[in-house]
C-alpha cells in the first residue's frame, strides 16, 4: 500500500513518486489549494492538492481531522521550509487520493488536552497523539535492552502461571472461581516470586521474565492493578552479586535507552539512616534537605510536646529547614501544617528565623516563649538555619514523625524549586525484617515472607523479631522505587520459624506454601533475586509522573477499564458454572443470551 512513512520523507527523495498512508493532522485551504498535514508513526509530511486534480479534490471534500487516507504524489522542494521536521524541506504534490476511511464524531481533538477520563475512553485516539506514541516506544525500547542484556549474560527467559495460588506481595489477591472445582479459586500471581525460587531450586541458575502482576490494592500514580515488573533470580548469590550484577545492567541499559548518566557505584544507605535523614525508605537525593533530631535539644525544654516525646522510648522530634523561608506568610504556613495533617502530623511547629545572633528577638515563632536561650541556640545551631530560614518541627511517634517530616520534605523541595536535574540512584538495604500491624500488633513482613533475615540462628531471630533486619534491598532512584529484592530463606525449617512468626500456623503454612516448605527440603540452594517495576522506570525515563502513561491501556484509579467497560457483569449461566451467587441476588449480573 505504501512505499514510505511520512514522517521520514525528505529531500533525497526529490523528484520521486511515493506512497504515503496516514492520518490527517491538519487541513488548511488557501485560495483554492488544499495542504494537509498526513501524520503516521514516524511523523508529518505536508500534501499539496491542486484543484486542477479534480478527481483528488473531490475525495478530499469533507477530510478533516483524523481521516484515514492513500496519498500517491510526488516529492517537490518546499517553499518556505519548516526546519523543526524531517520533511520539513519538501512537500508531496498528490497526483491521486484515497480516502481509506472517514473520521466523524470525534471526542476529541489531538491537539487538545481532554481529561484523562475522556483519553481513556478513547485511548487508540489518545495513543495516536506523537507524545504517547513516544512514551510507548521508549517503553519498548527499554524492555528490549533489557532483555539483550540478560540473554547476553545467559539468563533462562521462563514464563510462569498466571492462573496459580496466592503469593503474598502485601496486597490482596485477585481470585478465579474454577468451573470443575466447584468452591474452589485460582489466584492471579502478586508476583512470580515463588516460581522463580522453585526454578533456582530446579537448577536453572539465572532466570528472568517479563512478568505481569496482579495486585488489588488501592491505587495512585505510581501503583496499577496490573503492572509488569523485569522479574530475576540467581542460584548461589550473596547480596553483593545480585546488585553488582544489577546496578551494571542498569546504568548500561538507561544510558543506551535515554543518555542517562548514573554515578559509580550507586551509594547506599541502610533503612534506619533513610528514615532518619529523609523520613522515607525511598529518599530522593536530587533534594539537598535533611531531617535533623532535636530530642537532645528540647528534652527539658517547657513545650510539653516535645519533651513528651523526647521521653518517649519511640519518640522523635524533628528539625526541617526550609531555605529562605522566613518570607513565607502565615497563611502559606498553614497550608504546610494541613499538609503534615494529612499525614497523621497533630501538629507543625515553625520558626522563622530573622537575626540568628540576637536569640529570642530574632526569631518568630509559636514555641519560641516555651524555649530558654541556650535551647533555642542549640536548635538553630543544630539544624543549621541562617538568616532568612524557615524551621518546621515535628513530635510523636517515631515512624509517624518520620513519614510526615519525610513527606514535608518533598513538598518544600518542590515549592522551593530545589529538587536538582539530576539522576541519582540509591540503595537501600537492612530493611527491619517485620513491622507491627498497627491495630493488631501482629508482625507483617516487610519484605514478603520468603527474604531471609541475616541472622542464620532461628532461636536468635525468635528472640526478638522486632530487631531482626533481613537481607533486602531497593533500588530508588530520584525517590522512586524502581525495584526490590532480597536473598531468600532456603531452608524450610528458617521458612517454617518466619511463617510461625508472622501467626501463620503449621496448618496453614502446609496449606498454603506446602510445595514450597517441601521443595526446600530437597537441596534448594541459597538463592536471591530482584524485580524491577518496568512501569515506573519507562515513566522516570519519560519524565511523567503517572504510570498510567506508558501503559497502553491502563485502568483507573478504580481499577476500572474505560474503554471495554471492564469489569463487567458476568451472566445467570456463567455464574452458575462457575458455581457463584451474588450476594443480594445480583441485580449487577448482565441477561443470558437468548
Ligand atoms: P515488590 O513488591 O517490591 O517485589 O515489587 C517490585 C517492583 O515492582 C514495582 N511495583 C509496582 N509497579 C506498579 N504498580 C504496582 N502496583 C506495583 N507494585 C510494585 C515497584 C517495585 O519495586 N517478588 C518481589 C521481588 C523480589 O523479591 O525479587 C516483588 O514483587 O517498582
Ligand atoms: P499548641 O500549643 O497546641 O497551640 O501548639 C503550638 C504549636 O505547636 C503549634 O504551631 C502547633 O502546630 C505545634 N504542634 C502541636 N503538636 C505538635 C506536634 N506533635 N509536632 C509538632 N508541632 C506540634
Amino acid at each position: 500500500m505504501r512505499s514510505h512513512f511520512c514522517g521520514r520523507v525528505d529531500e533525497t527523495l526529490n523528484d520521486h513518486c511515493i506512497s504515503l498512508c496516514g492520518w490527517v493532522d491538519a487541513r488548511r485551504d488557501h485560495g483554492g489549494v488544499v495542504f494537509l498535514d498526513l501524520r503516521d508513526h514516524e511523523g508529518v509530511v505536508q500534501v499539496v492538492v491542486e484543484p486542477d486534480n479534480a478527481e483528488a479534490y473531490t475525495a478530499l471534500a469533507g477530510a478533516s481531522y483524523e481521516w484515514c487516507l492513500r496519498v500517491v504524489g510526488r516529492v517537490r522542494p518546499r517553499v518556505s521550509a519548516n526546519e523543526r521536521l524531517r520533511s520539513g524541506r519538501v512537500e508531496v504534490l498528490a497526483e491521486r487520493v484515497e480516502v481509506l476511511n472517514e473520521a466523524r464524531d470525534l471526542p476529541f481533538a489531538l491537539h487538545e488536552n481532554p481529561s484523562e477520563e475522556v483519553r481513556l475512553s478513547y485511548r487508540y485516539l489518545d495513543l495516536r497523539r506523537p507524545e504517547m506514541q513516544h512514551m510507548l516506544r521508549t517503553r519498548g525500547r527499554l524492555i528490549r535492552a533489557l532483555r539483550q542484556y540478560l540473554d547476553g549474560a545467559d539468563f533462562q527467559d521462563i514464563e510462569t502461571p498466571i492462573l496459580t495460588k496466592a503469593t503474598p506481595e502485601g496486597a490482596r489477591d485477585y481470585l478465579l472461581p474454577s468451573r470443575t472445582h466447584p468452591g474452589a479459586f485460582y489466584a492471579l500471581p502478586q508476583s512470580p516470586q515463588l516460581f522463580k525460587q522453585l526454578l533456582m531450586i530446579a537448577g536453572f541458575d539465572r532466570y528472568y521474565q517479563v512478568a505481569r502482576c496482579f495486585r488489588d490494592e488501592d491505587l495512585r500514580a505510581d501503583r496499577q492493578p496490573e503492572f509488569t515488573q523485569l522479574d530475576m533470580e540467581f542460584a548461589f548469590v550473596e547480596e553483593h552479586d545480585v546488585q553488582g550484577f544489577v546496578e551494571v545492567m542498569i546504568r548500561q541499559v538507561l544510558h543506551e535507552v535515554a543518555g542517562v548518566e548514573l554515578v559509580d557505584p550507586f551509594p547506599c544507605l541502610p533503612w534506619i539512616e533513610a528514615m532518619r535523614r529523609y523520613g522515607s525508605d525511598k529518599p530522593d537525593l536530587r533534594l539537598d534537605l535533611e531531617l535533623v533530631d532535636i530530642a537532645e535539644q528540647v528534652a527539658d525544654c517547657e513545650f510539653q510536646v516535645f519533651a513528651e516525646a523526647a521521653k518517649a522510648a519511640d519518640g522523635r522530634i524533628v528539625a526541617l529547614r526550609a531555605p529562605g523561608g522566613a518570607k513565607l506568610s502565615r497563611k502559606q504556613i498553614e497550608v504546610y501544617g494541613t499538609f503534615a495533617a494529612r499525614y497523621g502530623a497533630r501538629g507543625l511547629a515553625w520558626m522563622k528565623v530573622k537575626d540568628r545572633a540576637v536569640g529570642h528577638a530574632g526569631v518568630q515563632s509559636p514555641i519560641a516563649k516555651f524555649l530558654n536561650a541556650a535551647e533555642l541556640a542549640a536548635i538553630i545551631e543544630v539544624s543549621g538555619a541562617e538568616d532568612g530560614d524557615l524551621l518546621f518541627f515535628g513530635a510523636g511517634p517515631w515512624q509517624l514523625v518520620s513519614e510526615f517530616m519525610g513527606a514535608l520534605r518533598l513538598r518544600l523541595g518542590d515549592d522551593l524549586g530545589l529538587i536538582k536535574e539530576a539522576w541519582r540512584p540509591l540503595w537501600v538495604t537492612d530493611f527491619p525484617m517485620f513491622e507491627r500491624d498497627r491495630d493488631s500488633q501482629r508482625l507483617l513482613a516487610l519484605h514478603h515472607p520468603f527474604t531471609a533475615p541475616k541472622v542464620d540462628d532461628i532461636e536468635q531471630l525468635k528472640a526478638d523479631p522486632d530487631k531482626a533486619v533481613s537481607r533486602g534491598y531497593d533500588l530508588v532512584l530520584n525517590g522512586i522505587e524502581i525495584g526490590g529484592g532480597s536473598i531468600r530463606i532456603h531452608r524450610a525449617a528458617m521458612q517454617s520459624a518466619v511463617f510461625e512468626l508472622l501467626g501463620i500456623s503449621k496448618d496453614e503454612a502446609q496449606a498454603k506454601f506446602g510445595f514450597l516448605l517441601q521443595a526446600l527440603k530437597h537441596g534448594a540452594p541459597p538463592h536471591g533475586g530482584i524485580a524491577f517495576g518496568l512501569d515506573r522506570m519507562a515513566a522516570l525515563l519519560v519524565g511523567t509522573e503517572s504510570i498510567r502513561d506508558v501503559i497502553a491501556f491502563p485502568k483507573t484509579t478504580s481499577a476500572q477499564c474505560l474503554l471495554t467497560g471492564a469489569p463487567s457483569p458476568a451472566t445467570p449461566q456463567q455464574l452458575r458454572e462457575l458455581h457463584v451467587q451474588i450476594e443480594g441476588g445480583g441485580d449487577a449480573t448482565a441477561e443470558d443470551p437468548p
